[in-house]
Order: C-alpha cells, then sequence, then structure tokens
C-alpha cells in the first residue's frame, strides 16, 4: 500500500472507532448500543425510504398522494414534453372499486387549440352584486399555500405562473408577501391568525384588511374555516420555517412554532360568520368566499339556512377534502379527520342545491384535483372551478418527498433553507406552472368536447359511470343520488357561455 493508501486507511478506521465509541456511549438509541456504527444504516435507510421506494421497488399506480402515472403526466406537461402514453392502461381495472369511466359519445367535438381561455361559467360575486364582481379566466387556479410553507422562489413561481395561465393564486393563510406581486393575481385567503390584519393582541382588523387589499392585485377574499388535511386544527409554520421575513409577515416572533388558533375569533356562529363575509364585502367591493373541509352536516344546513333568510352569505364555497395536503399536520388529522372529496363536496352541493341556491353559489373543489379525470369529476358533481395545490408544487420540481413539515425540501419548494432554495429558479419553474396549468386546462375542455359538451361547466353527472371489479358499471348520477339539472350553471349562466365560447371560437 502507498503512503498515501496507508494514511487514509488510518483515518477511516479512526473516524469508525470514533463513530463506534459515540455509539455504545449515547444512551438515546438502543439500535446504535447494540449494533454500533452498522445501526446508523437503518436510520439513513428509513431517511432515504421514500425515495427507495419511489425509484426503485413500486410500481406505476402504486405510491400516495401521487403515483408515478400521475406524477409523469404533470411533470412532462410541466415540461411540455411528450405526456402520453404507450400501450394501453396499465390501471388494474378488473380489481378496481368505483372506477370512474368517462362516457364518450360518438362524435365528439374538435379539440380547441392549449392556449384557447376556459373560463368559468358563473360571474364570481353576482348574485350578491358585488361592486367588483368578475368572471374568473381560469377554471384551474392555485390553491392556498403560504409563504412560510412554501419559499420565497415557489410562491414567485407560482404567481408567475398563474399569470402566465391567466389563472389565480390563493395566496394561503400566511398573508401577502412580496413573492406574491409578481403579477399573477390573488385570492387573498384570511385564517384564524388573521395574519396581514391582526391586531397586536391577535385580533382582526378591518382597516388593516383593507389595506391590505389595496396593497395588492386581489380579486377575492377567502376566510379560511379549514382544510382537509387538518381540519378542526389551527394552522403551524415549524419554529424552523420562521425566518425574520415571515416572522415579519406575520407579526410573530422568529425561530417560534408560529400557529394559528382552530377558530376565529372575529365570529362564533353561522350568522357571524355572514355577517363577516358582508363586512369584508362592503369594506373592499369583492366577492367574499369560504374554505373548508367536511365534517359534521349541521353547518352547512344552517349556513345554507341562514343565506336564504338574509339574502347575503359567501358568494363562493371552496369545498377541500380530506385527502388534501398539507405543510405541517399530526397524521391521525391528515389520516382520519373530514371527510374525502368525492362524499364531501356532493353533501355540501346537496346541501344549497336542495334550497335552490346552487345556481348562485361559485363552487370550488380541491383535494387531488389536478388531474384531468378527477378534475373532470368534480365539475360533473358540481364545482365551477377546481383548485390545484401539491400538483402545483410538483410541476415547479416537488418530488413528493414528503419533507414539507421538516423545514428540509430537497427541491426548494417548502423550505426555508437557503441553501435548499437557492436551487429552485423562478423564472424556469413559472413557465413550467404555466405550462402545467394550460394543459390541465386544455385537457378538461378536450374531455368535455369527448362528452359531447362544450365547456367543462357543463359536464355533468350523465357523462360518467363508475366500474366495480371491471364489470359492474353504474351511472354516476345514481351513485351520487343527484336530481336532473344538478351540477350545471343556471340557463341564464350557460347562454352567457355560449356567447363568450362563440367570441373564442371566432377570433
Ligand atoms: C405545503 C402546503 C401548504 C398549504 N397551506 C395552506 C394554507 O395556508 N391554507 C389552506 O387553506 N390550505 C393550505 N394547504 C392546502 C391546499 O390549499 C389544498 O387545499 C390541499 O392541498 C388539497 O389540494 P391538492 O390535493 O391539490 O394539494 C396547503 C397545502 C400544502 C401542500
Amino acid at each position: 500500500m502507498t503512503r498515501w493508501g496507508t494514511r487514509w486507511t488510518t483515518a477511516a478506521a479512526a473516524v469508525v472507532a470514533a463513530v463506534a465509541v459515540h455509539d455504545l456511549r449515547q444512551r438515546r438509541h438502543a439500535i446504535l448500543r447494540n449494533f454500533p456504527v452498522l445501526g446508523h444504516f437503518r436510520f439513513w435507510l428509513e431517511a432515504i425510504g421514500p425515495e427507495l421506494r419511489q425509484y426503485i421497488v413500486t410500481d406505476n399506480d402504486q405510491e400516495r398522494p401521487f403515483n408515478r402515472d400521475q406524477r409523469r403526466w404533470i411533470y412532462t406537461s410541466s415540461k411540455d414534453l411528450n405526456n402520453l402514453s404507450g400501450f394501453g392502461s396499465d390501471n388494474n381495472l378488473e380489481m378496481a372499486e368505483e372506477y370512474v369511466i368517462i362516457r364518450h359519445v360518438a362524435f365528439p367535438a374538435p379539440a380547441a387549440p392549449k392556449e384557447a381561455p376556459v373560463p368559468a361559467a358563473k360571474v364570481l360575486g353576482a348574485a350578491h352584486g358585488r361592486p367588483k364582481a368578475f368572471r374568473p379566466a381560469s377554471i384551474v387556479n392555485i390553491s392556498a399555500m403560504s409563504f412560510g410553507s412554501l419559499s420565497g422562489p415557489a410562491v414567485e413561481a407560482l404567481n408567475r405562473g398563474a399569470l402566465g395561465a391567466g389563472c389565480l393564486q390563493t395566496t394561503g393563510e400566511g398573508g401577502i408577501a412580496e413573492h406574491h406581486r409578481h403579477g399573477g393575481e390573488l385570492i387573498w385567503q384570511i385564517g384564524t391568525g388573521y395574519f396581514g390584519c391582526r391586531t397586536t393582541a391577535g385580533d382582526f382588523d378591518l382597516g388593516r384588511a383593507v389595506d391590505q387589499v389595496a396593497s395588492a392585485p386581489v380579486r377575492a377574499i377567502e376566510i379560511k374555516l379549514s382544510q382537509g388535511a387538518k381540519a378542526g386544527l389551527g394552522g403551524v409554520v415549524p419554529a424552523i420555517k420562521v425566518t425574520a421575513e415571515i416572522a415579519a409577515i406575520r407579526g410573530v416572533p422568529v425561530g417560534q412554532d408560529c400557529l394559528s388558533p382552530p377558530r376565529h375569533r372575529a365570529f362564533d356562529d353561522v350568522d357571524g360568520l355572514v355577517d363577516f363575509v358582508e363586512t369584508l364585502a362592503a369594506a373592499t367591493g369583492l366577492p367574499v368566499g369560504i374554505k373548508s373541509a367536511v365534517g359534521e352536516q349541521p353547518f352547512w344546513d344552517d349556513l345554507a339556512d341562514r343565506m336564504l333568510a338574509r339574502g347575503e352569505g359567501p358568494d363562493f364555497v371552496t369545498v377541500d377534502g380530506g385527502e388534501g395536503g398539507t405543510g405541517a399536520a399530526p397524521f391521525v388529522f391528515a389520516d382520519h379527520v373530514s371527510l374525502p372529496f368525492r362524499a364531501a363536496f356532493p353533501r355540501v352541493y346537496r346541501t344549497f342545491a336542495e334550497r335552490g341556491l346552487h345556481e348562485d353559489l361559485v363552487f370550488i373543489g380541491s383535494g387531488k384535483l389536478g388531474l384531468p379525470d378527477t378534475a373532470l369529476l368534480a365539475m360533473g358533481l358540481g364545482c365551477d372551478m377546481v383548485n390545484v395545490g401539491r400538483e402545483a408544487m410538483l410541476s415547479i420540481g416537488c418530488i413528493q418527498a414528503q419533507r414539507c413539515h421538516t423545514g428540509r425540501c430537497p427541491t426548494g419548494v417548502a423550505t426555508q433553507s437557503p441553501w435548499l432554495t437557492g436551487g429552485l429558479d423562478p423564472d424556469l419553474k413559472s413557465v413550467r406552472a404555466t405550462a402545467y396549468l394550460m394543459a390541465l386546462r386544455s385537457e378538461l375542455a378536450r374531455l368535455a368536447g369527448v362528452c359531447g359538451r362544450a365547456h367543462p361547466a357543463l359536464v355533468d353527472l350523465d357523462c360518467f359511470e363508475l366500474v366495480d371489479h371491471g364489470r359492474r358499471a353504474v351511472p354516476a348520477r345514481e351513485v351520487f343520488g343527484y336530481e336532473p339539472g344538478w351540477g350545471l350553471p343556471s340557463p341564464a349562466d350557460q347562454a352567457a357561455l355560449a356567447t363568450i365560447q362563440e367570441d373564442v371560437d371566432v377570433h
């Protein structure tokens, strides 16, 4: 052995010996005391388990929340690459239950160009005469994800991506940051922490709310009651992510867990919620809505009853499925609290439809709806728009490492580490976000055509069947128990949409 070889061997042996001594003397990990040095492999393998499974072990449809096929569709769409598949479906239809099949017509409409706009069928805020009512330009928009849980470059990439695709970005409950101010229009979310509109005591401050709205291109306000992944809990940004910048925006101490309470202090019942909506709408002129996961039914009955009686209340309702994402949540909340989207949304829609309110209210859905099949079914169930959260993250480079809660996201999307965020280039990733958003939107328009409908909003449950074990097919209308006309915009909105579509076709 050469002189260098001997030195390296001695150094390596010294490191191994030092690690072995450390392992034998520490008391925290039995496995290291029992298996010094070797025991570290267990921790290392556990740490890289998700990546190992993702790249080597699992097949195309096994992983969750998003399997390889789904991620590949998002990645290739965002990079404007070939997003087709070859050889046929590898889904296991013979075993699947309630597998969604889209009913095609014999003579589908020709596909519109990819860039063709696909606006919402309803005018947001029109039913309550809000001065700044508007027709959202896109049926696909970006879901609430705060600066804090996401990095600055990620928020910027999404904001610029939204601008490119002509869609809205919901801010998340962490307030409006500089990273949100790159031209993309916003839905400003107000959570229980009232970040950006709070007094020093943590109460809601209307004056500050009006100032916030005036400071950015805010088109609507979303009052967050809950989100699917942690319904009943407030928000949490772990201490490692609470940098000086985030602390300043939120008005909280640096380097401590930033918690928002589980409920609002500005109201404590349904009438109070309706008052809060009306106060915000009157002070800003904007449409105002709520976001909620779905648990108990009496809340929704009460809300619909009070809206009917008062002729007031939210202009839109965002229903978030229990399978939705989060920056950080306890396992049991993510896994077991609040209904999944397919059970949750029809319940809420029915509650308003039975009172004749469904044509006036704008319905937004979220919870793994960033894929063509799930989004189309959501439109069939009555969503006017879908919000995409994690799918938008994937489009800007997220690899589903599931480390959002640790502050050590390897792709710089959900971390505040300057080293890791340095790898995320907003110039490049904003283009990818735009490409993904437009691909999803145009795929929805194409699927509507396949169902013989001129626009995704005109897709109803007659366009679907649910198949069990590859043989028993049941019409979706029967499964969900929808009345005729449910899931569609009013005749007046349909007529207005037809005129807009004609304009699009002509130009
Ligand atoms: C990193 C991260 C942060 C989030 N932050 C918020 C938030 O501030 N407010 C909120 O209402 N929902 C938040 N959500 C939930 C999303 O807005 C969305 O409702 C949920 O992820 C379902 O959509 P998806 O399946 O397309 O991700 C967050 C989700 C993620 C993954």
